[in-house]
């Protein structure tokens, strides 16, 4: 299977190995039984938990519906009841479920519970945050340690927080993008597992970079999902590594830059 191309405007600068494949992106292949092609392992079931419109659900939907995805999009879970994205997964057949922060009040902790018991209950193994728009606390992300992942419109470690389009171009930014990586403790600063990088053009405001980034945003979730999920983080599907733009996208190189510059 070839990875998708993330177009001319845009580069996946860097993919990061992990602890589980190791840095060097050491594979252990899966068991193939006789007479099998497909290794025996399940794919693994994942929460999508968004608070709003859902446009990067809706990508990694489509990307799970493709036959050998190795990861199946088993819940969609908001903290809200009127975000857009639980119709949609409803009416896609996957199952959308509201945990509504607001009975809890102040109890971050109580709602969270109740998010972790429905994960669980689902045997859902790791967690995508796209648009979740609550502040989580050490008690969720410790129970996710590793498997809980986040989309920011940013170059991370740059711009982390809100309004992040709007403070590319305030700075003079001349490239932006956004990031997936993992979820810790410190907001928007867990491991970088992907990013993709468009172009800041003269003639942008805030709306039209935000939507130059989001277009990546739909293609950069799910490599870097079906990466992890199929424990290489680090590696294509070649074997390259995807330090090495050049070696997924199969547009072609760019030219080396003139000398001097
Ligand atoms: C995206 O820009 C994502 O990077 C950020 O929140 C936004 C969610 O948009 N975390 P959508 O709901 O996926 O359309």
């Amino acid at each position: 299977m070839r990875l998708p191309s993330l177009g001319r405007a845009a580069t996946l600068i860097e993919m990061t190995g992990l602890e589980m494949t190791g840095k060097g992106g050491t594979e252990q292949p899966a068991p193939v039984m006789p007479g099998m092609t497909a290794p025996m392992t399940a794919p693994v079931r994942v929460a999508i938990l968004i608070s709003g419109r859902g446009s990067n659900m809706a990508a990694l939907l489509d990307a799970a519906a493709a036959p050998g995805y190795p990861a199946q999009m088993a819940l969609v879970l908001s903290n809200r009841p009127d975000a857009a994205g639980l119709d949609h997964a409803r009416a896609r057949g996957i199952e959308a479920l509201c945990v509504d922060h607001r009975p809890h009040g102040r109890d971050r902790a109580a709602h969270e519970a109740a998010i972790h018991a429905a994960l669980q209950a689902r045997g859902i193994g790791l967690v995508c945050l796209a648009g979740y728009m609550r502040l989580l606390t050490p008690f969720l992300v410790g129970a996710w340690a590793g498997r809980m992942l986040n989309i920011h419109p940013s170059l991370l470690p740059a711009f982390p927080g809100l309004d992040t389009h709007a403070r590319a171009l305030a700075a003079g930014c001349k490239l932006h993008g956004c990031t997936v990586h993992l979820v810790t403790d410190q907001m928007d600063a867990g491991p970088i597992l992907a990013q993709a990088a468009v172009p800041v053009l003269p003639s942008d405001d805030a709306n039209a970079l935000a939507a130059r980034v989001l277009r990546q945003e739909h293609l950069l979730y799910p490599l870097a999902l079906r990466l992890l999920a199929e424990g290489r983080p680090g590696r294509s599907d070649a074997g390259a590594s995807l330090r090495n733009p050049q070696s997924f996208d199969p547009s072609p190189p760019l030219p080396p830059p003139a000398a001097g510059t």
